[in-house]
C-alpha cells in the first residue's frame, strides 16, 4: 500500500488538518490563490511523489473556482508522480442538476463527474451528497466514490441539547435526511411538500403534526428559501419553536436573516462550508470513508 499524504486546497485547511491527525496521516497545505482575471493559480506542497494524496477541496462558497482548483490539484499531483488520487469533496457541487429537467440543459453533475475523473482522481470521499434521482454515488460516478452522512452527527448533537424532537423535511427529496435524524433521536418524521417557481421562490404546504419543538432536516441551505417557508407553516400551524439543522451551509445573500426571521431558533449546520454556525464536524464520517484506504 503506498504511504498517504493528505494536501489542502485554500479553504479545507482546519477540516483537513482535523481528519489528519485522527488518521495519523501528514498533512500539507497547497498554496492557491486567484490571478486578478479569476483564473485559478494552485501549487501542490513537494510531498507528492509515489504517495497516495488525499485532496481535500472545499467547493461549497465558490462551487466554479473550487472545481477548477480540485482538477488543477489533481492535474499536478498526477503530473508529479502521484501513485493514487482520492478527493474529498465535503460539498459536491452541481448535484442538484441531476437531471435534464428542461429540454437543453446538461446533466451538471454527471459533466462534473466526467472532469474529475479525466483529471486523474481515482476515487472520490464526500458528505451528504444532494442524490435524488440518482440513488447512490455509484450512479454518479464511474471510480470507486463513497457518500457519509453528517445527519447523526447533527442529529446527536441536537439531542444532547434539546432531548429528542418530532422531524420534519422540508420537501421530498429531504425524507432520507429526516428519517435519520428521526432515527438516531427514536423519534418520528413527516415530510412536506415543495413547489419551486424560482432560485428564490418556493412554497411549502402539507400536513403539520402538532409538537412544541421540532427540528427541520435538510442538506443544503441556499438562500434560505425553503428553511423560512417551512419555518413559516410550522409556527402558524402551532410548533412553538424551530431547529434547523443542514450539512451544506452555503448561507447566499439575506438566508441568514429570512432563517431567524422566520422563527427559527438555532441552526445547527458542519464544517462542509465555513460558516458560522459549523457546530458539528464532519471529520468523524469522513475518518470513516477513509479508515482502509490511507
Ligand atoms: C434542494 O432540494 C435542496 O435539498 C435544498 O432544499 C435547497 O437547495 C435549499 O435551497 P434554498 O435555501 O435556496 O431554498
Amino acid at each position: 500500500m503506498l504511504k498517504s499524504v493528505i494536501v489542502s486546497g485554500k479553504n479545507c485547511g482546519a477540516l483537513a488538518k482535523e481528519v489528519s491527525s485522527r488518521l495519523g496521516v501528514p498533512f500539507y497545505q497547497a498554496y492557491t490563490r486567484s490571478f486578478p482575471d479569476g483564473e485559478v493559480y494552485t501549487r501542490l506542497p513537494k510531498a507528492v511523489p509515489e504517495k497516495h494524496v488525499v485532496l481535500f477541496v472545499c467547493m461549497g462558497k465558490r462551487p466554479n473556482h473550487g472545481l477548477i482548483e480540485a482538477l488543477l490539484l489533481a492535474d499536478a499531483a498526477r503530473r508529479h508522480g502521484a501513485g493514487e488520487i482520492t478527493l474529498v469533496a465535503p460539498y459536491m457541487p452541481y448535484a442538484r442538476q441531476d437531471s435534464v429537467f428542461v429540454e437543453g440543459e446538461p446533466l451538471s453533475i454527471k459533466a462534473v463527474a466526467k472532469l474529475l475523473e479525466e483529471a486523474g482522481i481515482s476515487r472520490v470521499v464526500t458528505v451528504d451528497m444532494h442524490l435524488h434521482r440518482f440513488k447512490g454515488v455509484e450512479e454518479v460516478f464511474d471510480i470507486p466514490a463513497i457518500n457519509v452522512s453528517a445527519v447523526p452527527l447533527i442529529a446527536e448533537y441536537v439531542k444532547r441539547k434539546y432531548g429528542s424532537l418530532m422531524v420534519v423535511a422540508p420537501d421530498e427529496e429531504a425524507s432520507q435526511w429526516a428519517s435519520i435524524a428521526a432515527g438516531v433521536m427514536g423519534s418520528k418524521y413527516f415530510v412536506l411538500e415543495k413547489e419551486r417557481s424560482g432560485d428564490e421562490e418556493v412554497e411549502i404546504t402539507g400536513y403539520v403534526e402538532a409538537a412544541e419543538r421540532v427540528l427541520i432536516v435538510d442538506d443544503i441551505i441556499s438562500t434560505g428559501g425553503t428553511i423560512q417557508r417551512a419555518s413559516s407553516l410550522l409556527r402558524e400551524k402551532g410548533v412553538k419553536d424551530v431547529v434547523v439543522g443542514c450539512t451544506h451551509a452555503l448561507l447566499v445573500g439575506g438566508a441568514e436573516a429570512k432563517i431567524f426571521n422566520s422563527g427559527v431558533i438555532e441552526l445547527v449546520a458542519t464544517d462542509t462550508v465555513p460558516n458560522p454556525y459549523a457546530k458539528v464536524s464532519v471529520a468523524p464520517a469522513i475518518v470513516s470513508a477513509l479508515e482502509g484506504v490511507v
